[in-house]
């Protein structure tokens, strides 16, 4: 398995172009089901879960083909409706499938995800939503099993934001008889960037971006050609970064507006932020702690909390850091403490009393951003920090050490 070596202590200057989201990518490849023909899709980011997700599709039946940061799928020949579970089990996202299969073909066979690093990941509200919409399903031997006749539009309440469910929802729906309105959905960036790529393809949606969308169903969407929003989480991974190593960047191709949260967050502890058509950065890696509670869509994001305890555990005091959405996303707080962080975790809340200094030792990924807040680390830290289980990173940040490399980082990935 490939590791990272980091040299820490030097500081980031230059430019960084953000990729594609992996979070909008994921649920529009999917969408790509809902339509006869060959979707174009760029600006997509070379990721684990992208291969994954484009693996799942050809079981499926579909042809893909991706290079240049440009993704074709052809769905024509979609004959199978069943998402074993070897494939399902690595990417949670596999789920996405189920709403288009729904909507298209009337049939779904999807492996349970069952967990990931940080404890289970329900989607009774995928299910319950589907099944609103007039669907049978049953849980059988590990697989949800959903057929139905034809979708009927209908009033769908979510008990909660999900991300994931409004988006299965919202595909399944395209095509049901009538009208369904969905409320409280879920309104991050990539839900939005669904929405418009399924009217892009002919669907009736109104109310995008906001917590009730209404859709009246159609008979039939056209192939999609759209170009992938940039990753927010990226952006807000490298600002991070920035801010913990000191230095200065300018993130290239970013939407500020999709992280303000976070900018927010990083002028109150004192580093200097612009975001104009790029966002800038400058940091001397000292800086005010600044509490976090995180929440859904424009609060500040979970998948920065890990980020977020990286940099305030040097921080100029002590800080408290509340996941309000995943009680339990800590597993990179032992790490950071092996790297001489000083964090205790209580319930959901991280309780931080901040460190002189972080001093590099070997350290194990355990998921996608926590690996980012152990990279992270490393940069800031004294000394050398091999980062183990790298493919962990590699899943939603697309050659990350490259993009470091450019900005002056110390860090080569060596390939077990
Ligand atoms: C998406 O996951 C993202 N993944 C996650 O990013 C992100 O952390 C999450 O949204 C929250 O923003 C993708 O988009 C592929 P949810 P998703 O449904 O859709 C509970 C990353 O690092 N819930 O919004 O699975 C759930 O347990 C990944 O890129 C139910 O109870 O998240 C959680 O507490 C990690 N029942 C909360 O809702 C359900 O049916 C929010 O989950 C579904 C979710």
């Amino acid at each position: 398995m490939d590791k990272f070596i980091i040299n820490g202590g030097k500081e980031l200057e230059g430019e960084v172009r953000i990729s594609g989201a992996k979070n909008a990518v994921l649920p529009v490849i999917t969408a790509a089901i809902l339509a006869d023909g060959v979707s174009v899709i760029r600006n997509v980011p070379d990721l684990r879960d992208v291969i994954s997700m484009c693996s799942l599709l050809e079981v499926l039946g579909a042809k893909t083909n991706f290079e240049n940061s440009v993704l074709t799928i052809d769905s024509t020949g979609i004959n199978n409706y069943h998402a074993p579970y070897d494939l399902v089990r690595k990417m949670r996202a596999s789920v996405y499938v189920l709403g288009p299969l729904m909507g298209r073909f009337g049939r779904a066979e999807v492996s349970l995800p069952g967990g990931c690093a940080w404890g289970p990941r329900p989607i009774d509200l995928h299910l319950s939503g589907i099944e609103k919409l007039g669907a049978k399903i049953d849980l059988d031997g590990g697989y949800i099993k959903a057929s139905a006749q034809k979708l009927k539009g209908n009033y769908i309440k979510f008990k909660k934001s999900s991300v994931g469910a409004t988006g299965n929802v919202l595909m399944a729906s395209v095509f049901a008889d009538g009208e369904t309105v969905m409320e409280n959905t879920a309104v991050e960036p990539e839900i939005t960037s669904l929405a418009e790529t399924l009217v892009n393809m002919g669907a009736e949606i109104s109310g995008i971006g906001e917590r009730t969308m209404k859709i009246t169903g159609v008979d039939r969407l056209e192939p999609m050609d759209i170009s992938v929003i940039p990753d927010r989480i990226e952006a807000g991974t490298f600002l991070t970064a920035c801010a913990l190593t000191g230095g200065k960047l300018i993130l290239k191709n970013a939407y500020a507006d999709h992280i303000q949260a976070v900018i927010e967050a990083l002028r109150r502890t004192g580093v200097k932020i612009e975001s104009g058509k790029d966002i800038s950065i400058e940091s001397d890696g000292m800086f005010r702690p600044v509490d976090m509670i995180t929440d859904v869509y424009p609060g500040f994001p979970t998948d920065m909390q890990a980020q977020w305890i990286a940099m305030m555990s040097v921080a100029k005091g002590n800080s408290i850091i509340e996941d309000t959405i995943y009680h339990d996303r800590f597993t990179h707080v032992a790490e950071l403490n092996r790297l001489g962080a000083d964090i205790s975790v209580e319930n959901n809340r991280a309780y931080i009393k901040s460190v002189e200094k972080l001093i590099g030792a070997p350290v194990m990924s355990t998921d996608l951003r926590a690996s980012a807040s152990l990279i992270m680390a490393g940069l800031r830290a004294e000394g050398t920090t091999t980062v183990q289980r790298i493919y962990h990173i590699d899943r939603g940040y697309e050659s990350i050490e490259k993009k470091l490399q450019a900005v002056g980082a110390d860090i080569v990935r060596i390939r077990d």
